[in-house]
């Protein structure tokens, strides 16, 4: 008999989100496809591919997919591993359709774009940097550009953690005053992934939107 401990088995992935492990949790989502808000937001679109933002891109599974569709993509991350991890999974074909920019939240340069992806980055945004971070995203859309991503809720089990951003159900609409929401799905429910040893609350609202023209 081994006296070696059985290896811990891969943690669920908001494990790692909670404490800000973006390499635990690239390692723990890496095999996964786009977003489903992201390819929603693709199937309501009509016309040749555009130019996207993709904030908060981590590892780059958005990013990717939409370079891969023949989109232009600048993908912004604060983490030098996420913008590496991207850079690794696009072929050469792809690869110069996708410029990367490492910065955090408060420093992203954002450019005029078709289409703005942020799937569960913004959250994670610092709650004095949001207000300018959204007004930023708002700004760099084209009139019916699309906006495709997500939002947490006020009944996330996270609310309380002073450095991320939660939204009421109200003020997450209000966000939206100047689009046509699309989509809107708000999930309020326990998390199904081995919720007896890592309970997890979620709130999550899950948009598509179009700005107005
Ligand atoms: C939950 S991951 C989502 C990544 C990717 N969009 C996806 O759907 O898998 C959150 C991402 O936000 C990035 N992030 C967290 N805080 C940030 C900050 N202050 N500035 C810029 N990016 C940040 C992380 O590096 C991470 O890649």
């Amino acid at each position: 008999m081994s006296d070696t401990p059985p290896k811990p088995g891969p943690l669920p992935a908001h494990v790692y989100a909670r404490q800000r492990d973006w390499h635990g949790y690239f390692d723990a989502l890496a095999t996964l496809p786009p977003r489903d808000t992201l390819l929603r937001a693709l199937s309501l679109r009509q016309g040749s591919p555009g130019h996207a933002l993709d904030v908060g891109c981590g590892d780059g599974r958005d990013a990717a997919h939409l370079a891969s569709l023949g989109w232009t993509v600048l993908a912004l991350d604060s983490s030098e591993e996420g913008l590496r991890r991207l850079r690794d999974r696009l072929p050469e074909c792809s690869g110069p359709r996708v410029r990367t920019q490492l910065a955090t939240f408060d420093r992203m340069m954002l450019e005029p774009a078709d289409l703005v992806c942020a799937s569960f980055s913004l959250p994670f945004c610092e709650p004095a940097h949001f207000p300018s971070l959204w007004e930023a995203i708002a700004t760099s859309l084209r009139p019916a550009g699309l906006f495709a991503g997500q939002l947490f809720g006020d009944r996330d089990d996270w609310a309380t953690l002073p450095d991320r951003t939660h939204h009421s159900p109200g003020a997450a609409r209000s966000l939206f005053r100047d689009f046509d929401i699309l989509f809107w799905q708000e999930e309020d429910r326990a998390s199904r992934v081995d919720p007896a040893r890592h309970p997890k609350h979620w709130h999550v609202y899950h948009i598509v939107a179009r700005k107005l023209a």
